[in-house]
């Protein structure tokens, strides 16, 4: 996968809020282009596997609950400068940290149920992309 795209995950708090819409309204009014999307559950052990480099860390098995607690949306994102840009545009982990007009500013509950996931570098766009993604998926 090329360096200008990212990886995210509207996660199942984003969903069960009903705010889908409006995330990806933020995503694509900001420059993102959607190469792949779908509207799909975790399992116990694609949460784990997604979310190993935490398993040392005392919230990794409420974040594996909370992932694999209702659907979630998985997309694949272009845009010049895509994975920095994007971290930009979701804000702070900690949504009471996150910039004003960020996503999680606006959607997340909580540092645990925080609506949206982004990449952290160009190796794990590339990644997670391909975690959810068959080629054919990807446009
Ligand atoms: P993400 O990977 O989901 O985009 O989030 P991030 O880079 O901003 O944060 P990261 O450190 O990678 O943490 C992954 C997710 O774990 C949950 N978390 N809970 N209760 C807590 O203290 C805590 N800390 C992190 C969040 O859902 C976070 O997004
Ligand atoms: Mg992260």
């Amino acid at each position: 996968m090329a360096t200008n795209r990212t990886f995210t995950m509207l996660k199942p708090d984003a969903i069960e809020n009903d705010h889908m819409g409006k995330i990806i309204d933020m995503i694509i009014g900001a420059g993102f282009s959607i190469k792949a999307l779908k509207l799909t559950q975790l399992t116990d052990a694609q949460a784990k596997e997604f979310y190993a480099v935490h398993a040392e860390r005392p919230f990794y098995g409420e974040l594996v609950e909370y992932m694999t607690s209702g659907p979630i949306v998985a997309a694949i994102l272009e845009k010049d400068n895509a994975v920095e840009d994007f971290r930009t545009l979701i804000g702070a982990t900690n949504p009471a940290d996150a910039a004003e007009g960020t996503i999680r500013k606006l959607y997340a509950e909580s540092i645990g149920r925080n609506a949206v996931h982004g990449s952290d570098s160009d190796e794990n766009a590339a990644l997670e992309g391909a975690f959810h993604f068959s080629a054919a998926e990807v446009f």
